[in-house]
């Protein structure tokens, strides 16, 4: 059912980009390298890599422009790491790459646009993957020198803080990129809680050096994006599927959230990577355990929930002999996307906003990413995504107005169409198109750009027999006409 209604007044809305899928500049001015131009170095997955992306490094004009155009309140992109320290460390400060983001915060200012800034987006240093990268602990106070030295450059402009993009999904990459360039055994049951440990104890350090030295000057907000589905019992009569869809949400967004939320690692995660440690011979966990005192540390460091959300997953639980988890499926009538792993499931995103308000305390929501990808032959009318942000949207006020969720802002995945990371430039995830044929690499508006900014224009969907609505009419300038 359709739910008409509008946010609260002052509610942000945004769209959102990283580093790395649209810098391009990948060694302009002194930029060290990162871990994903080393990645694209060798094809892997795609030939594509992040060398041009979408040239942002020379184009602050356009892209502002194009922010303008949409009539965001805010505008959420991140800090390429390597670009203002090339090897990680403040031994040596790229004075170019930090006046790249000066430039750039500042036509946002200027153009009335609140800049909301990640630090890290995956693009780590290759300096300090060579020294073991997330693996070795020593990385979370390399995170915190190079936190401090943003902070104090940046915010007395910069007042909405992310520390980490997606540390799951970040994991899960790490994964594969220790695999694929270092020759290092992969240890998936292993290494994946060394690195989120390690990720979890960097967000919480960035998080009390900005509680502690500067939000009392600066007065900003700091916290973390974490991702996650939905998960649904496959069958919602069946109690093994819904167990089975608690356990994976718990090991999905629970794995980070609860440290960050409620403390510690949560019992489910505990009890069963425990069991299975043991079962296999380990003499402990292969989960690390926080000791009392960091359990202390990391909890309550936060100002808000970022949450990313794209989809919904069926679940069952699977038990071949030695092969024990959960089957995760699609429903075969959810609508399809550029990306095999996002089926369009509105629903999911009212449920677990839900999960978040009660299992986490009730915290401010952001949403700091949400959007559909396509691939294949370009279409300028990309009707699957303003049917996408409607139905996720209209969703998220049922969230916010029916079941009292404290959600402050949405932010859209993603202004213009970029590098999605392994997968290239092929899956399509903008609101505008960027012509790779073109050298100048325009950048297009898509028919959705034009619906995303009435939405934002009418804040909402106003009760049409409440009507007439002036916010409805076209606010477009010119640029922003659909062109078919
Ligand atoms: C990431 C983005 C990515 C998007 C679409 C998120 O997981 O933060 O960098 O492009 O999803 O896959």
């Amino acid at each position: 059912m359709y739910h008409y209604g509008t946010f609260p007044q002052g509610f942000s809305w945004g769209v959102s980009s990283s580093a790395y899928q649209i810098e391009g500049a990948w060694n302009a001015d002194r930029k060290g390298p990162s871990i994903w131009d080393t990645f694209t170095q060798k094809p892997v997955f795609n030939d594509d890599n992040g060398d041009i992306a979408c040239d942002s490094y020379n184009k602050i004009e356009e892209d502002v422009a194009i922010l303008k155009q949409l009539k965001v309140t805010h505008y959420r992109f991140s800090i390429s790491w390597s670009r203002v320290l090339p090897d990680g460390t403040t031994k040596h400060i790229n004075e170019a790459g930090i006046n790249y983001y000066h430039r750039l915060v500042d036509a946002l200012l200027a153009a009335n646009i609140e800049p909301h800034v990640t630090l890290y987006h995956w693009d780590l240093p290759q300096a300090l993957q060579d020294t073991g990268g997330w693996e070795n602990e020593a990385i979370v106070f390399k995170f915190r020198d190079y936190a401090d030295l943003i902070f104090s450059r940046f915010g007395h402009k910069v007042k909405f803080w992310i520390t980490i993009n997606e540390p799951y999904n970040h994991v899960l990459q790490m994964c594969l990129f220790v695999r694929a360039f270092s020759g290092i055994s992969l240890r998936p049951g292993t290494l994946p809680y060394i690195v989120g440990h390690h990720l979890i104890k960097a967000h919480a350090e960035a998080w009390h050096l900005y509680n502690d030295t500067y939000r009392a000057s600066q007065k900003g907000i700091i916290s973390i994006t974490i991702n996650s589905d939905w998960t649904e019992p496959r069958n919602p009569y069946k109690q093994e599927d819904i167990d089975a869809a608690r356990r994976v949400l718990q090991f999905y967004i629970g794995w980070f959230a609860h440290p960050i939320f409620n403390g510690d690692y949560n019992d489910i995660m505990k009890t069963v990577i425990r069991e299975r440690s043991l079962a296999a011979g380990l003499p402990k966990s292969r989960l690390p355990e926080f000791s009392l005192e960091e359990i202390k540390r990391i909890k309550g460091t936060y100002d808000y929930f970022g949450f990313n959300h794209y989809t919904t997953v069926l679940t069952s639980p699977v038990n071949y002999g030695k092969l024990q988890g959960a089957g995760l499926i699609a429903d075969r009538t959810w609508l399809d996307s550029g990306s095999s792993w996002l089926k369009v499931s509105p629903f999911g995103f009212r449920k677990i906003l839900n999960f978040i308000k009660k299992e986490y305390g009730n915290p401010p929501i952001i949403i700091t990413e949400n959007g559909i990808s396509e691939r294949g032959p370009f279409n300028l009318n990309d009707i699957h995504r303003s049917y996408y942000y409607e139905k996720y949207i209209n969703q998220m006020l049922k969230a916010y107005l029916l079941d009292d969720v404290d959600i402050r802002g949405f932010t859209a995945w993603t202004l213009m169409d970029n590098l999605e990371w392994a997968t290239g430039f092929e899956e399509r995830f903008g609101l505008f198109y960027v012509n790779r044929s073109d050298p100048n690499l325009p950048r297009v508006p898509k028919a959705s750009a034009a619906f995303y900014t009435t939405l934002i224009n009418c804040n909402g969907f106003p009760d049409p027999a409440l009507g007439p609505h002036e916010c409805l009419n076209p606010v477009l300038e010119g640029k922003l006409q659909r062109s078919d």
